[in-house]
């Protein structure tokens, strides 16, 4: 019999040699945890849909922000939920806004952590669409003039980067321009360019009270057939001046992934988004599957389709195997 010359399985025998020809690997640097603030005091109450993730009131998210820093997780995402919405989502631009006033509790009690706010308005609208409406439709220039406002605000208050995630057009030219006006000119934006049209944002949508009142969000974000599309808006992004360009969702999206990394040289982040999260929760919970394992393998695709970093609720749950070495 002729035997087989070339053996792959002779660098799979044991542990160390699997360690030794690993060509990808999961690391605190890769993480970036969201954080959900609303209004109140005192409050702390789990995401229904979202096991494991909590709403906080400011007071409370600085022990939550600092359990993150301890962890060694280098940046949190903020959302916020407003008292009130309006029309327009003005507590956005607000001084006392929702994000304003975390942002600045945050950098005051935990200054080494560094925080990345979403810029939108969906949370802080009536009609829960992700800017101005004009006859049932988001108008786009109306909407940048109101990004302005909202991005020099989260500025003021402290944010050291700005995630723009509502899929306007020129949206990242907008802020850029008027963050260096304002003389803001060292704060990264990590533009949500390739943002799909996606049901995997259900469990989010609880969270941040942010689903629309009517309609959906398929004028502004993308129809999740396309790729060419997803390198044009990205292309398009990186000549307005984005530092960072996102892909989302992750999972579903590995293929862009790979492709928008091959296209630019901008560092690519990637959105492990909440119905990806909660997917893997519930089934975990049945015991129809292992939730750790499947999380690192999950993460693990992430990473090697090229995302540079990973915005994932899984990240305290990874963090602390990282810690404990308990991660392959
Ligand atoms: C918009 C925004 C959304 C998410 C992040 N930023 C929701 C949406 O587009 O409806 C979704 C994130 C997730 O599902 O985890 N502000």
């Amino acid at each position: 019999m002729e035997f087989p010359k070339l053996r792959p399985r002779r660098l799979r025998s044991n542990e160390s040699i699997r360690r030794l020809v690993r060509e990808t690997k999961l690391s605190l640097d890769d993480l970036i945890c969201p954080v959900f603030v609303r209004y109140g005091e005192g409050i702390e109450e789990e995401v229904p849909s979202m096991p494991g993730v909590f709403r906080y009131s400011p007071d409370k998210v600085i022990d939550e922000v600092k359990k993150i820093r301890d962890l060694g997780i280098p940046a949190i995402i903020l959302f916020g939920i407003p008292e009130h919405k309006d029309e327009v989502g003005s507590d956005t631009w607000s001084k006392e806004g929702i994000i304003q006033r975390t942002v600045r509790l945050i950098k005051k009690e935990v200054p080494d952590i560094y925080v990345i706010t979403d810029v939108c308005f969906c949370e802080y609208t009536t009609h829960g669409h992700c800017g101005v409406l004009k006859n049932h439709h988001v108008d786009n220039d109306a909407t940048l003039e109101n990004l302005k406002k909202q991005a020099v605000s989260h500025a003021e208050s402290g944010a050291d980067m700005l995630a723009p995630s509502g899929m306007m057009d020129g949206m990242v030219k907008a802020i850029r321009s008027a963050l260096d006006e304002a003389n803001f000119y060292e704060i990264p934006i990590m533009a949500y360019s390739a943002k799909f049209a996606s049901a995997f944002y259900g469990p989010f949508r609880d969270a941040a009270q942010s689903a629309p009142a009517f309609g959906d969000r398929r004028t502004y974000q993308m129809d999740p057939s396309n790729a060419r599309e997803a390198l044009k808006e990205v292309l398009l992004d990186l000549q307005e001046g984005a530092d960072i360009v996102m892909v989302k969702p992750a999972l579903s999206y590995l293929d862009i992934i790979y492709r928008v990394k091959e296209a630019t040289l901008l560092p690519v982040c990637a959105y492990n988004v909440s119905g990806e999260y909660s997917m893997i929760k519930a089934a975990g919970k049945l015991g129809w599957i292992d939730e750790r394992k499947v999380m690192w393998e999950v993460l693990t695709s992430i990473k090697r389709a090229g995302a540079d970093m990973i915005i994932t609720y899984f990240a305290k749950d990874v963090a602390i195997l990282i810690n404990r070495g308990e991660l392959a």
